[in-house]
């Protein structure tokens, strides 16, 4: 499998959740697209690639199951939920209600707003590890009181990477006349995902991560009856010039000046790359492997798990706490001496090493893992 993709021979990635992987067929497509751009520039910008892109759009939209008119596509999951926050109308006072566990570059988008709006980010606290579903909703809603207007939380997060409930998050607040804003980054192409039966007012999720799109691909969807007060980040031609039979909706996001949309159309390709090599089926073998490896590793590093060993909590990734005061010496030293790439990854007052598994990790790579964070604890000095 990993022939099928471009990494270096001598690295050992099980660093997938942080940028994902393209497989080559993809990034051929991906590549042809970018041709065909400069082949007709304004064909392309103005005709050809947009049927492209509404082809794309309707396969992703049968992919996550929701309209193909309600989302568009940006680059990353930071500027998807930028794009929320500017619209976002709360008064001095009102909360938003999230976890202490959410993506660093999210916490600082709201910590911007908390300036701008005197609106307060409320970041409440999640003990670990995670006893249960019961266990973490009755954490979270801790949180909640009369001013929270708004959730904002991650479906998979990003240090400690563990699934939450977001359906009963997502239903509950809705009974509470909440808006919810869900960052699934991980969760396209590694969970399932169904929009319409969860029904959020805002989700984005990375194409280039589990769904294999090349480098800054995202999508948000914003339900329909919200669509009309949502500004776009950028002010562009489809702002004030409504110009197409698309809608407001997607002239205002769509259009935003020149640039390279390839990577947006290749949805079509990647769902082929999916299909034609058992991706679904394999990935499954990938979350058995989480379960079988997570507890060993636990128990390499004197350590417990996070969360529950299950399905419900884990996917193709699993941080293990490690004991260590050096986490760059130590993520340099897996990379430099033995080349693995991977994460060390900072949470609360802890640091964990983050695995990936996808169809191309190999048994023996885990392994070396486990042999390497080995002979380095013995050594005494990175992890004690
Ligand atoms: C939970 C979470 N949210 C958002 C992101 C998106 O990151 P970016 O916009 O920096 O690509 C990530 C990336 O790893 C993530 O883990």
């Amino acid at each position: 499998m990993k022939s099928k993709f471009l990494f270096s021979p001598e690295m050992v990635y099980l660093n997938h959740g942080s940028f994902g992987a393209c497989p080559i067929e993809v990034f051929n497509d991906y590549q042809n697209w970018q041709r065909k751009l400069e082949d007709s520039p304004v064909q392309f910008i103005t005709k050809t690639g947009i049927e492209a892109l509404d082809i794309s759009k309707k396969a992703l939209a049968g992919y996550i199951n929701c309209d193909s008119e309600d989302f568009f596509f940006t680059s990353n999951p930071t500027t998807a939920i930028n794009t929320v926050m500017r619209s976002l109308k709360l008064n001095e006072g009102d909360e938003i209600l999230t976890t202490d566990l959410e993506y660093g570059a999210m916490d600082y988008t709201w910590q911007f707003f908390e300036k701008q709006t005197k609106a307060k980010y409320v970041r409440q606290s999640i003990e670990l590890p995670i006893k249960s579903k019961e266990h973490f909703l009755e954490m979270f809603w801790k949180g909640y009181n009369e001013n929270t207007k708004v959730i904002f939380i991650s479906q998979i997060t990003s240090a400690t990477a563990i699934i939450f409930p977001i359906k009963e998050i997502v239903t509950k607040a809705k009974q509470l006349g909440l808006i919810t804003i869900i960052d699934g980054a991980h969760v396209p192409g590694h969970i399932d995902l169904d929009i319409k039966s969860m029904d959020p007012d805002y989700y984005t999720g990375a194409l280039h991560k589990w769904l294999l799109a090349p480098k800054g691909s995202t999508f948000l969807y914003v339900k329909k009856v919200l669509q009309k007060n949502l500004d776009p980040l950028i002010i562009s031609w489809g702002y004030g010039n409504p110009r197409t039979a698309r809608g407001q909706f997607l002239d205002y996001h769509e259009y935003n000046g020149t640039r390279d949309f390839s990577a947006y159309l290749t949805v079509p390709s990647l769902l082929k790359f999916r299909k034609d090599n058992n991706w679904e089926v394999e990935i499954k073998k990938c979350r058995q492997l989480i379960l079988e490896w997570y507890p060993k590793f636990c128990e390499l590093l004197d350590t417990k798990p996070i969360c529950p060993v299950s399905s419900d909590f884990l996917g193709q990734m699993f941080t293990v706490i490690v004991n260590t005061e050096k986490p760059i010496k130590l993520k340099e030293e897996l990379f430099n001496r033995f080349k693995i790439e991977i994460p060390i990854t900072e949470f609360k007052d802890k640091y964990g090493v983050r695995l990936s598994v996808q169809p191309y990790t190999t048994i023996s790579e885990i392994e070396l893992l486990y042999d390497s964070l080995k002979k380095i604890k013995e050594e005494g000095v990175l992890i004690k």
